[in-house]
């Protein structure tokens, strides 16, 4: 007991006696302590800061351009292009560009008369062809539940957007977005045919321009003869097609 009040006796001392050093230099310390911290501070601040917004900054701007200029370049070119009616385009198809087109569509199809079925069906005589016939074909669920036949429009609205036209069907390819480029195509896939389906009128919208189907085998000649591109008369080279008769499909 006496011994440890020796001991701190000159310890209080001591440091009384240099308590004035001491004091200036826990002053010294608490000010440079003050500056360090809100160092700290600010730099953590700053770089929390950047953590926060920098990343935003440019995330933003790049957004905006991407969300802003793909619509307004693609959605309006084809929207304020107000696409023709298919029977219009195909007055003006060039059969030449749409047989260069098919050269897509033979990765997955054939076209010749009798040619075998690959990832997709053969197409010879698609034209009017009825939906998912095509012999020997396992075609999906969904092609075969939507009925009806390939008619002009419907191959028009199915090869710009196939999956979109067919939800669920098994053809892969994304579709082409160009209207002319369509009309080429289904102009020239007619052309692969026994007996092609005649060109929907597109004048008289008012006369038979609504349903090309009773056209199609009567041997009266279309009057929509201007529409072929080149010169060579094509009527009666439709109906001598036509009178060879068309092998069953
Ligand atoms: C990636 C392969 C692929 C490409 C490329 C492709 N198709 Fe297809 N196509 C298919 C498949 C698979 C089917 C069967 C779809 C189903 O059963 O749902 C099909 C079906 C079709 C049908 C329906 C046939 C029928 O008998 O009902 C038409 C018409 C057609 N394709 C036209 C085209 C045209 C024209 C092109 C070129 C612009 C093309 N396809 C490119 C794979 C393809």
């Amino acid at each position: 007991m006496s011994t440890e009040t020796t001991i701190t006796a000159p310890a209080g001392f001591a440091c009384s006696a240099s308590a004035t050093d001491a004091m200036d230099g826990f002053e010294l310390n608490k000010v440079l302590g003050a500056i360090l911290a809100s160092c700290i501070v600010l730099l953590s601040v700053s770089l929390a800061a950047n953590a926060i917004f920098a990343p935003v900054e440019p995330a933003k701007p790049g957004f905006q351009i991407a969300v802003k200029e793909e619509p307004t370049a693609t959605a309006t070119a084809s929207k304020t292009e107000t696409v023709a009616p298919i029977e219009t385009r195909l007055a003006k198809a060039d059969m030449d560009r749409g047989k260069a087109e098919t050269k897509i569509c033979m990765t997955c199809h054939t076209l010749e008369k009798n040619g075998p079925n690959k990832v997709g069906p053969n197409l010879w005589g698609v034209v009017d062809r009825p939906r998912a016939s095509h012999p020997g074909f396992d075609y999906s669920a969904a092609m075969k539940a939507k009925g009806g036949k390939w008619t002009f429009d419907e191959l028009d609205k199915f090869l710009t957007h196939p999956q979109g036209y067919i939800p669920g069907t098994k053809m892969t390819f994304t579709g082409i977005q160009n209207a002319d480029q369509r009309a080429d195509l289904i102009a020239y896939l007619r052309t692969q045919s026994d007996n092609p389906v005649p060109l929907p009128q597109a004048a008289p919208p008012a006369a038979a321009g609504n349903s090309p189907k009773p056209q199609q085998t009567t041997g009266s000649a279309p009057q929509s003869s201007p529409q072929q591109n080149s010169g060579s008369p094509k009527n009666p080279a439709q109906q001598n097609r036509a009178q060879n008769g068309k092998s069953g499909d």
